[in-house]
């Protein structure tokens, strides 16, 4: 097993209303059972993953500046945040990590306030638009990239 394999999974504002949202976007699954899936995935591919979800912007840049100690790289959705909340793109700067920025819904098809992330140049890919599966495709990336 690789020694370097702590993904950290960061949902920020609204996700944790998945199921409740449109599910023509963002599909039917909670978010427990999207984290349930990315469970599954990371035990395949020897990656441990740990979760954190917030509505607090503060809490989710708090998270981040802890991270470099904990985790060897994050998969970070941070919902609407990513459109406009510069601090994130700070926080992650500074957390200095190989990332993966995720969508469920593809951004890029969308309202064109969508189609812009603060997160652009900081974070090392970004996978919209595969729905759940999207999760995995991350998680391959990063499991190739911490090799
Ligand atoms: C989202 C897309 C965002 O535009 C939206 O605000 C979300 C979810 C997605 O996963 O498709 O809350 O990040």
């Amino acid at each position: 097993m690789n020694s370097r394999n702590r993904i950290e999974i960061m949902h920020g504002v609204n996700l944790d209303q998945l199921g409740r949202r449109p599910a023509e976007h963002y599909g039917a699954l909670t978010l427990d059972q999207l984290e349930q899936k990315i469970e599954g995935w990371s035990h395949e591919l020897g990656l441990t993953v740990r979760f954190f979800r917030s509505n607090s912007e503060g809490s989710f840049v708090e998270h981040l500046h802890r991270l470099a100690d904990v985790a060897d790289a994050v998969i970070l959705n941070p919902g609407a945040w990513t459109h406009y909340a510069w601090a994130i793109r700070d926080a992650l700067e500074i957390a200095d990590l190989p990332s993966v920025e995720v969508h469920l819904s593809d951004v890029s098809a969308r309202e064109s306030w969508r189609q812009v992330s603060v997160l652009e140049g900081v974070v090392s890919d970004v996978v919209s638009g595969q729905g759940p599966e999207g999760y995995n495709a991350a998680l391959q990336l990063l499991a190739a990239k911490l090799k």
